[in-house]
């Protein structure tokens, strides 16, 4: 059957515009949080395939997107790594730190701890409606390396930012490493059946002028060469967060196929990039919460403006205060447009 996405990635025009949202499996819905409740951890949460797919399709079964997107997390790629990681509650991700050059030498890639990734892709595979395609993921090496080397996001990634000032060619070191265990991670996921890459660099933003370049666009490009030689079929959606005058060369520099764009990018501009790439996002996520008429002519103006070749996403992840309604609500909006 076809696949709308699938026709946007490739630069055709569908029947009608494709819709998914960033974090849509998560605390906002109840179904997920029941299950968190039962698991108590998240990591096992990930790391269990008959949950983790259980997760994946929740959004499915409640609001029939286009797309499915593997339940997991960008921060398995450290764990795979062998550090140490745990998520708490009420307060996110926290990595043991990486310090010097002795930390990155203790770095190992171990393949088989993200085994049960794979396992998840082959389940949701088999019980996806045929019209759903199937999107696996990993982190931009840049924003990998960041929480690598802070632990955490409170301090606005302060040692990483010092790590590009003063310690390049460690942070080099550092991006080589990510890069193997990131082109390996996604050739594993596609075999598993993955259909759809995309690359979450969230925080794209920290990074300016030719630190831009060297941290976030030259190994984004290596890594999509890398994959896109082994399966130069599967299209593969950048999301380079914030990089507001970045995003330019970021959809011209990088090989990706389409790019999403957060709810700063303003429509002119958008307009613009996708001259060069088709575009995904940008509706604001905190309109999602607020629901109503706000929401509905953002969505109306995003769809005047980009459609129909574009991927209706958010401009970030779905919060977890969000109303599953007013999803609903969202769904029915982009579903009866025409243009
Ligand atoms: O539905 C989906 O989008 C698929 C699953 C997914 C998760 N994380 C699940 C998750 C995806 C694609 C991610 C990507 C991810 N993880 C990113 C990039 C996208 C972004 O949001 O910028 C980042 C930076 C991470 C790291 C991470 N994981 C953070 C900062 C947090 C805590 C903050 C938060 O939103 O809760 C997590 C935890 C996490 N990852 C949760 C989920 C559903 C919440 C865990 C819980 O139940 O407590």
């Amino acid at each position: 059957m076809a696949k709308p996405i699938l026709d946007v990635l490739s630069g055709k025009t569908p029947d009608r515009v494709p819709l998914w949202l960033m974090r849509q499996a998560g605390r906002y819905l109840p179904e997920y949080r029941n299950l968190r409740a039962r698991a108590g951890n998240f990591l096992d949460l990930c790391l269990t395939p008959k949950w983790a797919s259980e997760i994946t399709l929740q959004p499915i079964k409640r609001f029939d997107f286009d797309a499915a997107i593997l339940f997991a997390d960008i921060l398995l790629i450290p764990f795979a790594l062998g550090q140490k990681l745990q998520f708490r509650e009420g307060e996110g991700p926290v990595l043991e730190k990486l310090e010097d050059e002795k930390s990155l030498a203790k770095l190992q890639f171990d393949q088989k701890k993200l085994q049960p990734v794979f396992e998840t892709i082959e389940d949701v595979k088999n019980s996806l409606p045929s019209a759903t395609a199937l999107i696996g993921f990993c982190g931009g090496l840049w924003t990998v390396a960041a929480y690598m080397i802070d632990g955490t996001s409170r301090q606005n990634f302060s040692q990483a930012k010092l790590w590009a000032a003063e310690k390049p060619d460690l942070l080099d070191k550092l991006i080589g490493i990510l890069l193997d265990a990131s082109e390996n991670y996604l050739c594993r996921q596609i075999e598993a059946g993955a259909e759809i890459i995309q690359i979450f660099e969230s925080w794209a933003g920290l990074l300016t002028g030719d630190k831009f370049d060297r941290w976030v666009i030259k190994p984004t490009r290596e890594l999509v060469a890398r994959v896109k030689r082994k399966y130069p079929h599967i299209p593969i959606i950048g999301f380079p967060r914030s990089a507001g005058d970045h995003y330019r060369s970021y959809a011209e520099n990088t090989g990706i196929d389409a790019v999403s764009i957060d709810q700063q990018v303003t429509l002119d501009y958008a307009k613009e990039l996708q001259k060069i790439k088709p575009l995904q996002g940008n509706l604001d996520p905190v309109l999602l919460v607020k629901g109503g008429e706000d929401m509905r002519q953002a969505t109306l103006a995003i769809l005047d403006k980009l459609g129909p070749r574009h991927i209706f996403n958010l401009g970030h992840g779905v919060v977890p205060e969000t109303p599953p309604d007013h999803v609903a609500d969202l769904v029915k909006i982009v579903r009866g447009y025409k243009k």
